[in-house]
């Protein structure tokens, strides 16, 4: 049976033969290849010659690649049964194209007594999900190490692209070239982490925002995973290499007993030949396509956390709370420090009751402030954590990760990890958590995960990454069960836990706890690859970033804040009648703007000279909004025509600067030395020329930008 699956531009082919799972034939730009002829001439066009001194037949890169197909790279599924290795030896293989996009295979290896069932859907963004699930089929425990899912790459595929961080530097890019043997990136800190590779990409050299073919993986998994692009001298068959990725199984972390199944975590590849845009568009367009996707306006939120950190006092949180009503907040998020004992970060998680010496009338004088203005009220927790200075964890001790002679070696931020994959463990934390969430009708939590996992060790000392991962998700699952239309974002320390597996369960990721908007510029952009900026918090801070200690203007932090699911965390009963009038302003351009932001295409160009552009445009062309910001001083002393992207070459486009923060007289955001005309009087252009010749930009200072808007003139606008 052959597989042709085809949607939006891509395809991917697969060949299957008596007792092997499928070869995979092609994976990328929709080659028209439909039926057994088709396919066939496709394999005999790219069925390579066999080199010297190797395997008499080529190498066929299979579904789950392996040693005995003649791939040397990473296996496909490692495993043993007492100490008895898998190599496969599949038999009564079932291909079935279900559609024009998904395929299932199911197959069976009765030597070592195992079912496979995989899923594979290429959705309308032409994003293929590749989904196994194994089950033990015969007596005895089988001890899985590793299930990955791949594509093939090609050897014009040789320049790789990841991404890494830090706390508070989230989503850097690295770029290398793809050498013999490849890369791999793994995370083993039990969630995704700052430094988690985030997307995969592996391209043609140089390839750009705009330029190349391109190739990407992601693991849609919060727990440990592991990112990898393998390239072999002798190659793989016809292609060059594999790009893929799986969940990370450490040892006797995943043993199967007889008729249980693994499922390995979804893997999501993408393809374009319009570089690393068109990678994102797909991305996209996969997530808005998914009917969890969040259908209503992303509220206009603010968080308390820079605003008043552990000092509770409806005194003070009261006016706040009033502030924020009068210039167009629609939501309060009562951040860290409401709880049992929890006046510093030293104690108090675990013990999720509202604390009577702060808060002697619980937390409905804050609800019902907050609904008194019409916004949504919206809570911080830590379920997964604890601190051992806390009720809990001296009632609970084994409750608690690792042996209690080694959990002080091993505190973060003063605290431990609850092992929730304890079903009363779990269950406590969710009584309480409802509880909580019934008292106050609450509409959000901000769920939070401030440390690795290190040693995630459960009451028998076997590995839980997998479980705690398992039980977090179902944890959030069941309370959005029990109280319907509750969104949850989630926080680990800033973007520690932004994936598509999380992204499951919740509706936004904060992206860094630095809201200090020259680290923000770099760190949404990347989280932007993936993500789209109605998934984004991104928030205005206080003057002098409390991560950095940079001062910075506030239109630049507006400029910069403006681009995702928007808010403020910052005390504005401190800061002066003008700024906040401001704030005004800039909540009510974002309003104006966010049907367009949340639902437009992203695009960007590189950063040329220490400045950069990117926007979002309409799906129908007819509108964009576009931010060219200056990161550093630049060589040029005039920056000359940039060039914009994603409009229609055949429009009119009137063009206009936008004042951010809604003052009258457009200004840049932060300083400029001097500004082209067209910033004062817009200007008139074809999309063509303003994307095969530019438009003139500002001469501007380090952190500074300019906001503009492009209005087809045979459209309306917003
Ligand atoms: C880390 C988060 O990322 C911050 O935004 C804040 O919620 C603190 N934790 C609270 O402890």
């Amino acid at each position: 049976m052959t597989v042709a699956l085809r949607a939006n531009g891509v395809s991917l082919v697969l060949q299957d033969e008596p007792n092997q799972l499928p070869e995979i034939v092609h994976f990328g730009p929709d080659l028209g290849v439909e039926g057994v002829g088709g396919v066939e001439a496709l394999m005999m066009a790219s069925t390579p010659p066999v080199p010297r001194s190797a395997f008499d037949k080529p190498v066929a890169l299979r579904l789950l690649p392996h040693e005995v197909d003649g791939w040397s790279g990473r296996p496909g599924l490692t495993a043993h049964r007492s100490g008895a290795a898998f190599s496969p030896s599949w038999s009564d293989v079932q291909v079935h194209q279900i559609d024009a996009q998904t395929a299932s295979i199911e197959a069976t290896d009765e030597s070592f007594g195992l079912g496979l069932h995989t899923e594979v859907r290429l959705d309308d963004a032409g994003i293929v999900v590749i989904h196994h699930h194994i089950t033990n089929l015969g007596d005895g425990v089988i001890d899985l190490a590793g299930l990955i899912s791949i594509v093939p790459i090609p050897p014009t595929a040789s320049e790789v692209l990841d991404l890494t961080g830090r706390w508070c530097g989230e989503r850097r890019i690295q770029r290398s070239d793809l050498q013999m043997g490849g890369r791999i990136r793994e995370s083993r800190r039990g969630r995704s982490g700052h430094d988690s590779a985030f997307v995969m990409v592996a391209g043609e050299p140089g390839f750009t925002e705009r330029r190349g073919e391109v190739f990407a993986a992601h693991v849609a998994w919060s727990g440990d995973h592991l990112h990898m692009v393998d390239r072999l001298p002798e190659g793989a068959g016809r292609h060059a290499g594999a790009l893929g990725g799986g969940e990370l199984i450490r040892p006797g972390e995943v043993r199967l007993e007889t008729d249980e199944t693994y499922s390995a975590p979804p893997v999501l590849f993408a393809w374009s030949d319009r570089g690393l845009d068109g990678l994102t568009d797909r991305f996209h367009q996969h997530l808005r396509a998914r009917t969890n996707h969040p259908q209503t306006l992303r509220p206009v939120t603010l968080n308390t956390w820079e605003a008043i950190y552990f000092d509770h006092d409806m005194e003070r949180l009261g006016p706040i709370i009033d502030a924020a009503a009068d210039i167009g907040v629609e939501r309060i998020v009562l951040d860290d420090g409401w709880f049992t004992g929890r006046r510093d970060d030293t104690a108090g998680l675990g013990d999720w009751a509202v604390d009577a010496e702060v808060w002697p009338h619980g937390l409905a004088p804050y609800a019902e402030r907050v609904r008194s203005h019409g916004m949504q009220v919206g809570l911080w927790v830590e379920p997964e954590m604890v601190n051992l200075d806390s009720d809990l964890a001296r009632e609970h001790p084994d409750w608690v990760f690792a042996a209690p002679e080694r959990t002080s070696t091993k505190e973060w931020r003063f605290q431990q990890v609850l092992d929730l994959s304890n079903p009363v463990a779990f269950e406590h934390v969710l009584s309480h958590l409802d509880t909580v969430l019934t008292d106050c009708a609450i509409d959000y939590l901000k769920w939070d995960h401030n440390r690795d996992l290190i040693e995630a060790l459960d009451r028998d000392g076997i590995p839980a990454v997998r479980r705690q991962t398992l039980a977090t998700y179902a944890l959030m699952d069941e309370l959005v069960a029990r109280h319907p239309g509750l969104e949850i974002e989630s926080c680990a320390s800033g973007g520690g836990r932004v994936d598509l597996g999380i992204l499951e369960h919740t509706v936004r990721v904060w992206a860094s706890d630095s809201n200090d908007p020259l680290e923000r510029q770099s760190i949404q952009r990347w989280t932007g690859l993936l993500l789209p900026p109605e998934l984004v918090g991104t928030h205005v801070g206080p003057t002098s970033s409390h991560t950095s200690g940079r001062v910075t203007d506030l239109d630049f932090r507006c400029l910069t804040a403006l681009w995702g699911h928007a808010g403020i965390e910052w005390d504005i009963t401190k800061i002066s009648v003008e700024e906040r009038t401001r704030l005004a302003g800039w909540i009510s351009l974002h309003k104006r703007l966010r049907p367009l932001l949340h639902t437009g295409r992203t695009v960007r160009g590189p950063e040329f000279d220490g400045a950069w552009l990117h926007g979002v445009v309409a799906q129908d062309l007819t509108h964009g909004v576009f931010s060219y910001v200056r990161l550093v001083s630049g060589a040029a002393a005039v920056p000359g025509l940039v060039r914009l992207h994603g409009l229609d070459p055949e429009r009119m486009y009137a063009v206009r600067a936008l004042d951010v923060t809604g003052r009258e007289e457009v200004r840049i955001a932060g300083q400029a030395a001097a500004t082209p005309p067209w910033t004062r009087h817009g200007v008139i252009s074809s999309g063509d020329a303003l994307m095969r010749r530019g438009l003139a930009m500002p001469v501007l200072d380090p952190m500074a930008g300019l906001l503009f808007e492009v209005s087809a003139t045979d459209h309306e606008g917003c």
